[in-house]
């Protein structure tokens, strides 16, 4: 079997077509009591009626408060899950009722990467076993040709080859991060699901993964599906930005319109929570009252009314649908057209330590991160 190229250098600009496509997604998950007669007591409505696209070349950030349904929809993309209901179409191709075994060569385009890089590589592997399995899973290389592959990934990543004979144990958080993107990159994808894979590390190591991922994504053309709490490394990383909040999208808009012009109430709560030293800025922070409700049985409406300031009687009633407020832009709130972006709010110029991570991560992409670590 001779071996493909380490990865096939693909167009790096963002093309027109979408490499994926969820339309009306639906995740529910019923809860069941009972020993010997197991009872549906309950519907967790983790994703619920959720659609949108990404582009080839192109990153999407998914954001949202803990428990929104931003890795349950991950999940579902790759079919990791099965879908309630709903379509999801990868490279044309309607995937979300396909069989395990074509889809697990579908998946082969796929990969994940996963938030903790501690629990996500076996520990019993060497890392060039680690690496190597997918090949093999996959039919793409073996004997020596997988072993020149495993090497040529190692420094794609910024590791060296002889990293191969150790074990993930012997590697600081970065670089298992890098181990884990090596093994995504094995089978070639074309689309990689990103969920949280910085928030595990360092501040100092954040901006050198988040900046090889871009430098990759370069050289490859992959799409990635940017899952993440932290609002400076996505506006630093993506292109587009979807919100999420209790199964919904709720705001969609390329990444400069979302942060200049933030239209639905929850996404401005979330820019205005940002952490800011400047004490007159810290109290214009939109407080949301509450903890977030539960998806077993979320508010009637418009599933944001019991936290928004801006709730109306229409609100508790009638749920609404996302609508254009630009091009690319749009929102799920009937009365965003009136509500206005409020002080404190916008965060594409906001002082003190919002700006000071972004300049962190484009300083060190400037730095060529691609480079070998030296953690
Ligand atoms: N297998 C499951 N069975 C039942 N409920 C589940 C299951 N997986 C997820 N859930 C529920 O679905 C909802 C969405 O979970 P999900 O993990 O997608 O959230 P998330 O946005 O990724 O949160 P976090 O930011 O904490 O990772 C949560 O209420 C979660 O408890
Ligand atoms: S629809 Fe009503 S409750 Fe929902 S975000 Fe808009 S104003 Fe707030
Ligand atoms: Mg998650």
């Amino acid at each position: 079997m001779s071996a493909e190229p380490v990865m096939n250098a693909k167009p790096a600009a963002v093309a027109a077509e979408p490499i994926v496509k969820v339309q009306n997604l639906v995740k529910h998950f019923g809860i069941k009591r009972g020993v010997i007669v197991s009872k549906t007591v309950g519907l967790v409505r983790a994703v619920d009626d959720v659609s949108f696209e990404i582009k080839r070349g192109e990153t999407l950030a998914l954001v949202g408060e803990s428990g929104c349904g931003k890795s349950t929809t991950g999940r579902l993309i790759l079919r990791l899950l099965d879908p309630t209901t709903g379509s999801i179409e990868f490279k044309g191709k309607d995937i979300a009722g396909v069989d395990k075994h074509t889809m697990r060569h579908m998946r082969r385009h796929m990969q994940i990467i996963f938030q903790d890089p501690y629990a996500s590589l076996n520990p019993r592997m060497t890392v060039g076993e680690i690496i190597a399995e997918p090949m093999t899973v996959h039919g793409i290389a073996e004997g020596k040709a997988r072993d020149d592959r495993v090497r040529e990934l190692l420094q794609v990543v910024g590791l060296a080859p002889e990293h191969a004979s150790r074990y993930s144990h012997q590697f600081s958080g970065g670089q298992r991060q890098r181990i884990g993107i090596a093994r995504a990159l094995a089978v070639n994808p074309d689309l990689i699901i990103c969920d949280e894979p910085v928030s595990a590390l360092d501040v100092s190591i954040q901006a050198q993964v988040v900046n090889l991922l871009q430098n990759l994504q370069q050289r490859f053309g992959l799409s990635y599906l940017f899952i993440a709490h932290d609002l400076a490394v996505v506006k630093h990383i993506s292109d587009r930005v979807a919100v999420m909040y209790l199964g919904k999208l709720v705001e969609i808009a390329d990444k400069r319109t979302l942060y200049a012009k933030p239209s639905h109430p929850y996404t401005q709560a979330l820019l205005s929570a940002i952490p800011r030293p400047d004490p007159t800025l810290e109290r214009n922070r939109i407080l949301l009252p509450g903890d977030v409700p539960s998806p077993l049985n979320p508010p009637s409406g418009c599933r944001f009314h019991t936290r928004c300031s801006f709730v109306q009687d229409r609100c508790k009633v009638e749920e609404p649908q996302l609508r254009e407020a630009g091009p690319g832009h749009r929102v799920a709130c009937h009365f965003f057209e009136s509500i206005p972006v409020q002080a404190g709010v916008k965060a594409g110029n906001a002082p003190g330590k919002f700006a000071e991570r972004l300049a962190a991560f484009e300083a060190a992409k400037v730095r060529n991160v691609a480079g070998r670590l030296a953690n």
